[in-house]
């Protein structure tokens, strides 16, 4: 399948922005059901330190709550808080009935244990599905919420009508925000899970047999097309910046002729999970209110 004229590129992009905004447009009348009822759904972000990519994708969280007509509110502690200051922040939006869903933005410093502080975020409010209660439920497929990015990916491919049932997925990078829960998701979907890491021997012998190849790997332009087979979906959740220019793990240029399907950066998977996060929110607020609005999430 190769075509290098314009509009056959189009066709092969998985459009990020395009599925956000349904996903957000799918939020509108059950916010407004929620408001008439006297809930606002409301999100309240931890932000430490002023990592320039953190406070980016800060700010884009706020933004999509701002557009969504979700209540947002933000904590911005130094670099030098001291967990315990950070733990008490949490236990007062636990027992906040205002609040729907806390986050806390990674990472942390390392003189703060980051597993102990998503402990201590109640699984009902952890709209960023990374609780241990939450993690484990993925494997029943039983979770209040779902991890953004990983679920993210799950509905673009949904979206394009790909189906994992039966194909090679190849993910590149074990994180637990990505790596390992997407793992387990194409899994309770069927599919052929191999999972590779930075120290894995001999990655292009795995990821040519790739049907669906996902990138975490956060390597800049690691992925070109001798990685990859023809007709391949490339899902790329790497963002690094390159002399301030934002960039995926997969060189574009290289593999675009090869591919049936490529998420860019930006404008891919970086959308989705903000706008999965809403949605997170959202759920929490309609589960905490108890007021009888459908969801399908
Ligand atoms: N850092 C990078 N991605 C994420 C995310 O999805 N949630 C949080 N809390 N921190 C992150």
């Amino acid at each position: 399948m190769t075509d290098n004229n314009n509009s056959g590129i189009k066709k092969k992009i998985i459009d990020g922005r395009l599925i956000a905004k349904e996903i957000e447009s799918s939020l509108s009348g059950k916010i407004a059901e929620l408001k008439n009822k006297g809930v606002v759904p409301s999100i309240n972000v931890i932000l430490v330190g002023d990592n320039p990519a953190s406070v980016i994708y800060v700010r884009n969280k706020e933004r999509a709550a701002a557009r969504c007509g979700i209540l947002s509110k933000k904590d911005i502690y130094p670099q030098t808080i001291r967990e315990e200051e950070l733990l008490n922040k949490i236990e007062a939006l636990n027992n906040d009935p205002l609040v729907h869903g806390i986050l806390v933005q990674l990472p942390l410093p390392s003189h703060i244990d980051e597993r102990t502080v998503m402990e201590a975020i109640s699984p009902s409010k952890d709209v960023d599905g990374f609780h241990p209660m939450n993690v484990g439920k993925i494997f029943t497929e039983s979770p209040p919420f779902y991890p953004c990015t990983p679920y993210g990916i799950i509905k673009m491919l949904v979206h394009y009508g790909i189906s994992v049932k039966g194909k090679n997925c190849v993910i590149i990078g074990q994180s637990n925000i990505v790596g390992k829960p997407l793992a387990v998701m194409l899994m309770n979907r069927l599919a052929a899970v191999v999972s590779l890491n930075i120290y894995t021997k001999d990655i292009k012998s795995f990821t040519r047999k790739a049907d669906v190849l996902i990138s975490a790997a956060g390597k800049a332009r690691l992925i070109d097309e001798s990685f990859i087979k023809e007709g391949a979906v490339i899902i790329d959740v790497g963002i690094s910046n390159i002399g301030g220019k934002i960039c995926g793990d997969v060189n574009f240029e290289s593999v675009i002729n090869k591919v049936a399907g490529i998420t860019p950066v930006p404008g891919g998977v970086g959308p989705v999970t903000v706008a999965v996060l809403m949605e997170n929110t959202v759920k929490s607020a309609i589960i905490k209110s108890g007021i009888n609005i459908k969801y399908k999430i």
